[in-house]
């Protein structure tokens, strides 16, 4: 049986009362808290680092998510471990040495993740998915929450999970990127099974509700298969 996820994306929250908002979503059943790091560099903006996911790490015991959008992510590997990362995904794109990356993580005991971006193609994922417990599948470009889905994605999470499949290979596909109830049974469809979401659980008031109804329409779908 696959487990479904959601992973709600600080990004879209409110962050003069964020420790409110994430308690609010874990109350509500999310399972996994997503923590998007920018630097300005892999990606245009510049989010937040260590001290606001250490400050967080006091507010609830959930998965910590880290999804590093940084270039050369293998320097901060030790610090986000020691802020309270539970799982951390790095961009292919933004390493020259994944697998050494792949292995920094899971020696400090942490799952590991891949991104790729939309235009990246799945055969990045060849040499490594020995290594990865998750693949983060971009469904926009990063940078921004609140971004409108790219259609095409569907089709390369359907061509994921049957990779994964042929191989034997139970590793969760996350997808990241303009998720709302209005799209989220066509990625469960394709086989994505961890959901990230900011703008429908965090833009406006009512995170309970969203949260919930996001859970209710995977619950429903998990209950179809
Ligand atoms: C985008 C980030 C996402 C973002 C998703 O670069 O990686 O996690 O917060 O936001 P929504 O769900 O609003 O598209
Ligand atoms: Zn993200």
């Amino acid at each position: 049986m696959r487990n479904y996820i959601l992973s709600p994306s600080i990004l879209s929250a409110d962050f003069t009362r964020l420790g409110q908002d994430v308690r609010e979503t874990d109350e509500a059943g999310a399972q996994y808290i997503h923590i998007d790091v920018m630097d300005g560099a892999f990606v245009p903006s510049i989010s937040f680092g260590m001290p606001v996911i250490k400050s967080l790490r006091a507010v609830t015991r959930k998965v910590f998510d880290v999804h590093l959008m940084i270039e050369d992510p293998q320097r901060y590997i030790q610090a986000f471990a020691d802020c309270g990362a539970d799982l951390i995904t790095v961009h292919a794109e933004a390493c020259t040495h994944l697998d050494r990356v792949l292995s920094m993580i899971r020696d400090l005991g942490l799952k590991t993740g891949v991104a790729l971006n939309p235009a990246t193609p799945l055969c990045m994922l060849d040499h490594v998915l020995g290594k990865t417990d998750m693949v983060l599948l971009m469904t926009v470009n990063p940078g921004f929450g609140g971004q409108k889905y790219i259609p095409e994605m569907t089709a390369k999470i359907a061509a994921l999970r049957a990779l994964l499949d042929e191989r034997g290979l139970d590793i969760d596909i996350e997808v990241d990127g303009g998720i709302s109830p209005a799209n989220l049974d066509t990625v469960l469809e394709a086989g994505a099974n961890v959901i990230v979401a900011g703008s429908a659980v965090f833009a406006k008031d009512e995170i309970t509700e969203r949260t919930k109804k996001m859970l209710g329409i995977m619950e429903e779908f998990a209950k179809r298969r």
